[in-house]
């Protein structure tokens, strides 16, 4: 009777709490997935857009800037789209000024963009050399940036290593670029630190690792299966660990501000949400994606999922160690709790299942995770091959962080839509959907009590979109890159884009219909700009060309002319 009266407390006790964190938790077997949510966004929530170096500079050899891995990679034949490379993209180095009023146009309070390390460091090792000129580029960057107020959020690394360092050592297969970011990261702290308040040590290391040394399908092209990634992204996580320490140590009294990293991840859907296979599977995608990296940075090493395969598959292979590279104790706890902020960069989804890749094929990390990844042919794709429009996705994965992670502080530093390269339409109706989608699932996360500060829009022009070139266009503005002048045209996003800013909110359905029509309305004076435009262009040529070439012929022809009169006069 004792017992049972105990074993019913029991009970009654794990049924309450279960309730009780039930009430708390966000409800994973809900298929709420087309609802609306009208509601407002917290207030000083930032609103932004962003770009990277090498995506949009140009100007790759002037001013005394050295070579970066992506500048080599692109030089080769048969790398990217077209052989299309970034050395002029959009000529942002000499159009700063002009983005800057396109960023006031659409009122935000952020601009995210990157500091090309060989541009400040042309070996990329600080005792090399400085090169001035490239540090006063950024400078000038950053002070009109604030003379307009809008925040700088700056990425030390967007994927553009200086060629010397992946020459000399073989970039970030070494540990010696630990100490050399480190470097950098200092020399950045202390010429830009007294006015950006914002520092994200890597974008997206996943890329790095995974598409820079495992499928080489990004600079620097190495395919070292089934090791490359890992050890390069061993040296990410402890050199981001180690500028978090000395900007913490050296810098955090003084300039005040925080320094995060940003991690881009998919977000993966079990195939069969009863299914329990599926629902490892699906666990084990995240883990291997964005888990790889938050885990040690928040808990001190990786997640235990990856160890366990990564190891089992190695000990099958007749590995005497994991190809997971192992961190010490001492190397956890000084990577544990290094990050600020948590950077998020999101952009589809997966449905996954299980699938088991049988070893004597060769191992690689994709084979590691055991899943395979499926999409739903519903799901709109209107540009890269890879990015499929599946809003409900985002709201899943921000809550997942904030459960895994311990509710960290967000921004999102990444989210956004391409279309194809030939497609020349600013009425750019899929993004608005892509963008009201996504930004409403955010704000759904935020009201489950995800801990978002800022979202940024990817990107605010088209621009070099690496391997791919210039074929998938991901801006608010249209670039035209046959123009040498590159002119920027507004998409009817930026109409959107700008009233969600304003409202903080998505106020109510009339409205935001509204939004859309008068979005829309807009562009299509800007369609007719730039259909005009081959005839500015040429235009454009016989002012700065034909104009004064027979300017001057015809002072030439007159001078010998007039030496030709007075000649026979005399
Ligand atoms: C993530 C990368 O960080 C960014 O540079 C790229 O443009 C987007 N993905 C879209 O592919």
């Amino acid at each position: 009777m004792m017992l049972s009266h105990r074993v019913g407390r029991a009970c009654h006790v794990l049924v309450l709490v279960l309730c009780l964190s039930a009430a708390e938790d966000f409800d994973w077997s809900a298929n709420n997935h087309d609802s609306f949510y009208y509601g407002t966004f917290p207030n000083g929530f930032s609103w932004g857009a962003g770009s990277s170096a090498y995506q949009t500079e140009g100007a790759w050899d002037k001013d005394g800037k050295g070579l970066s891995i992506w500048d080599v990679f692109t030089h080769k034949k048969g790398k990217t789209f077209l052989n299309d490379t970034g050395d002029s993209s959009c000529e942002g180095y000499y159009k700063f000024k002009d983005d800057i009023s396109l960023i006031k146009e659409l009122n935000l309070n952020h601009y995210r963009f990157s500091i090309s390390w060989p541009r400040i460091m042309p070996t990329g090792i600080r005792s090399d050399h400085v090169n001035e000129k490239g540090v006063k580029y950024y400078n000038a960057l950053i002070d009109e940036l604030l003379k307009n107020n809008i925040t700088p959020i700056v990425t030390l690394y967007h994927w553009d290593l200086p060629q010397v360092l992946q020459e000399k050592y073989g970039g970030w297969q070494n540990i010696s670029m630990i100490n050399y970011f480190n470097d950098f990261a200092n020399l950045c702290f202390e010429r830009y630190g007294d006015r950006v308040k914002y520092w994200i040590t890597f974008n997206n290391p996943w890329s790095v690792a995974v598409e820079g040394y495992e499928t080489g399908e990004h600079a620097p092209g190495l395919k070292l299966r089934g090791t490359g990634a890992y050890r390069a992204a061993h040296h990410i996580i402890k050199a981001h660990a180690k500028v978090w320490h000395t900007y913490d140590t050296q810098w955090r009294n003084k300039q005040r501000g925080m320094v995060g990293i940003s991690l881009s991840g998919d977000w993966g859907e079990p195939v069969d949400i009863t299914n329990q296979k599926d629902i490892e599977a699906a666990e084990r995608y995240v883990q291997f994606y964005i888990g790889w990296f938050a885990t040690p940075i928040f808990h001190g090493d990786y997640p235990q999922v990856m160890k366990d395969f990564i190891g089992r598959k190695s000990a099958q292979q007749g590995l005497g160690t994991s190809r997971l590279p192992t961190f010490s104790s001492q190397e956890k706890s000084y990577i544990k709790g290094t990050s600020d902020f948590l950077g998020v960069g999101h952009f589809t989804t997966r449905y996954i299942t299980q699938k088991n890749f049988p070893f004597n094929r060769g191992s690689t990390y994709f084979s590691d995770r055991d899943v395979a990844e499926l999409v739903d042919p519903r799901w709109p794709d209107p540009g890269s091959e890879w990015l499929y429009s599946v809003p409900w996705g985002f709201r899943r994965l921000l809550n997942f962080i904030k459960t895994q992670y311990g509710n960290p502080v967000i921004f999102i530093t990444e989210n956004g839509v391409s279309e194809k390269m030939m497609c020349t339409e600013l009425c750019d109706d899929w993004r608005i959907q892509y963008y009201k989608g996504y930004i409403n699932e955010m704000l759904k996360a935020i009201r489950d009590g995800v801990n978002v500060k800022g979202y940024t829009a990817w990107s605010l022009l088209d621009k070099f979109e690496w391997d791919e070139g210039y074929s998938e266009r991901f801006g608010l503005y249209y670039v035209d890159f046959k123009n040498k002048n590159k002119p920027r045209y507004p998409k009817a996003s930026v109409q959107f884009y700008k009233r969600i800013i304003k409202s903080n909110a998505f106020p109510n359905q009339r409205e935001v219909e509204n939004w859309k029509m008068k979005a829309t309305e807009t562009c299509s004076t800007s369609n007719q700009l730039l259909a005009a435009d081959p005839l500015t262009s040429h235009m454009e040529m016989v002012t700065e060309v034909v104009v004064p070439t027979v300017c001057t012929l015809c002072i030439l022809i007159s001078a010998v002319f007039l030496m030709f009169l007075l000649r026979k006069r005399n």
